[in-house]
């Protein structure tokens, strides 16, 4: 075995018809009565590992035969191209050692719930779903990194024990700092206002606390959140950075991860889509929209097609089932029973759409000029919408103290929340800062803050003012809308939630 080179899963189609060995853990397996399909996993891919009775020892067939899920081993055998196999290749054994063989490993192919999968975390990460996430979220922050750098921002890394509030008190994590209250940060942003004072274009990048008590799939309590600033920026120069970074992103991830978003049956063509410019709402045409009769009819078409679609995962299940029924080998049961579990998975989800949707229309009629955009708003809006929108100009009591009020109409600021397509919601906050220090000595009173906390803020407006924006874009919900994955609780590796933290 020493002899052989070693190499990655993902290095296969360089080393065609050529004798390697995999170092890896067994993902699953299947046995017939003279041969083993082991797929291998090695953190870069998974391959199909084919042991034939008679071309390894009777020993170690019959190791290999009762080896345990998740065992750890390393297989040498030659590789052959196979076009039915995952990935395209698939290794001819000759042999094989185990590691570490594992028995009973808790996560088996069936499905679990959603509290015992958050405890067995540092096991589920090995999944293929949470392993292909993972990828993505990789790429999306390697491309978020690449887009500032290579535009001329410069990082500047903002403190997390801070003594301000950015986006309300209410949010605050408090830390005992030596006797002293200080609070985990909700944002870089105030930070990194001063710093685009010094060096023009900037962005912070980090981690972000906000003890939000929401319980819904869009929200952690620590989450990763990048913040772009920009002095002498102007609305419509903020919009096109934006959009211009978000598509930047998707587009990368398509180039990167096809594979991934294969695995995660993610709407590819739907991603091709994101390209500037994205739709540009104002918050009022936004609220008309929400009242009117025409997003009442897209409500009830919407229902009607969810029902439909309902009605065809269970004739799907009942066929299945009528399939299993009549005797099918052990090895096509198990395939069909993992197919009755995914779709029914997928039922789950149409019937919480079906559940919402009505409750989701009554908000929408209900709703009100002044009211902020609530998740169901969110929800409509983004599935009315084919790319992401930008929804601009909120009501200025609906949102921070340092958004710009418009010099044009002083009932709203200049802001803009951009919301993603296909139900996902909003990914990126921003706004003009107010640069007017005594408007913003005026908004910091009415907000009830102590003033002398934000003293060094107010500077900012004394010394040089100059119109300046920004906006943050949460890592999380990016990754969760360009995977294609429902909650955002599987798009970091280890969540905190409300009132879910197990490992
Ligand atoms: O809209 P938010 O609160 O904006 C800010 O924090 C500004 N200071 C940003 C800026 O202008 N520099 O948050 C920005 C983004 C949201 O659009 C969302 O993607 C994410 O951060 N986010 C959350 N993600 C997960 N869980 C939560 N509880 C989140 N709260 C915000
Ligand atoms: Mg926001």
């Amino acid at each position: 075995m020493a002899n052989e080179t070693k190499v990655y899963i993902a290095d296969l189609k360089d080393n065609v018809e050529k004798l390697v060995t995999l170092s890896g853990w067994l993902y699953r397996s299947r046995a017939g009565g003279k041969v083993l399909f082991l797929i291998v996993r090695d953190g870069t891919g998974l391959c199909q590992c084919i042991v034939e009775k008679g071309k390894v020892s009777d020993e170690l067939f019959d190791e290999l035969r009762h080896l345990g899920q998740e065992s750890s081993l390393m297989v040498t055998g030659t590789i052959r191209a196979e076009e039915r196999s995952a990935g395209g290749y698939e290794l001819a054994v000759t042999d094989a050692k185990v590691i570490c063989a594992a028995t009973d490993y808790p996560i088996t192919p069936k499905a679990h719930g959603v509290d015992f999968l958050l405890k067995n975390r540092h096991l589920h990460l090995r999944s293929q779903r949470q392993w292909c996430i993972g990828r993505v979220r990789h790429t999306v922050i390697d491309a978020i990194r690449r887009f500032f750098n290579d535009n001329g921002f410069t990082l500047i890394d903002t403190p997390i024990f801070t003594t301000i509030a950015g986006e309300g008190e209410q949010t605050l994590f408090e830390v005992d700092y030596f006797d002293r209250q200080l609070h985990l940060a909700q944002t870089g942003q105030l930070y990194l206002e001063a710093a685009a004072m010094s060096f023009g274009k900037v962005y912070c990048f980090g981690p972000t606390f906000r003890a939000e008590k929401s319980k819904t799939r869009r929200h952690l309590t620590e989450f990763w959140m990048v913040e772009p600033e920009v002095a002498y920026i102007d609305f419509d120069g903020l919009l096109e950075l934006a959009e211009n970074f978000v598509s930047f992103i998707a587009a990368e991830v398509l180039r990167v991860n096809r594979s991934e978003l294969e695995v995660l049956g993610t709407d590819t063509e739907s991603l091709e889509k994101i390209t500037p410019p994205f739709y540009r709402l104002t918050y009022t045409e936004v609220a008309d929209m929400l009242m009117s009769e025409r997003t009442a009819n897209f409500m009830a078409e919407q229902l009607a097609e969810l029902k439909d679609q309902k009605e065809k995962l269970e004739e799907k299940i009942a066929d299945l089932e009528k399939q299993r029924a009549a005797g099918v080998k052990k090895w096509k049961a198990e395939k069909i029973a993992t197919e009755i579990i995914e779709i029914r998975a997928e039922l789950d989800e149409l019937e919480a759409m079906i559940e919402n949707n009505p409750k989701h229309a009554k908000l929408a009629a209900e709703f009100r000029w002044g009211k902020d955009l609530g998740g169901s708003d969110e929800t409509i809006i983004s599935i009315m919408h084919d790319k992401p929108v930008f929804v601009t100009h909120y009501p200025k009591d609906t949102k921070a103290f340092y958004m710009k009020i418009d010099r044009a109409d002083d009932k709203v600021v200049e802001n803009f929340d951009l919301v993603a397509p296909a139900g996902f919601g909003e990914i990126i906050g921003g706004s003009m800062r107010e640069d007017d220090y005594d408007v913003l000595l005026d908004k910091i009173k009415h907000e009830g803050y102590d003033i002398e906390t934000y003293r060094w803020y107010l500077d900012l407006r004394k010394y040089g003012s100059v119109p300046h924006g920004g906006f943050g874009l949460g890592v999380e919900r990016t990754v969760a809308w360009l995977a294609g994955e429902k909650h955002i609780r599987q798009c970091i590796a280890f969540p905190r939630l409300m009132d879910k933290v197990y490992i």
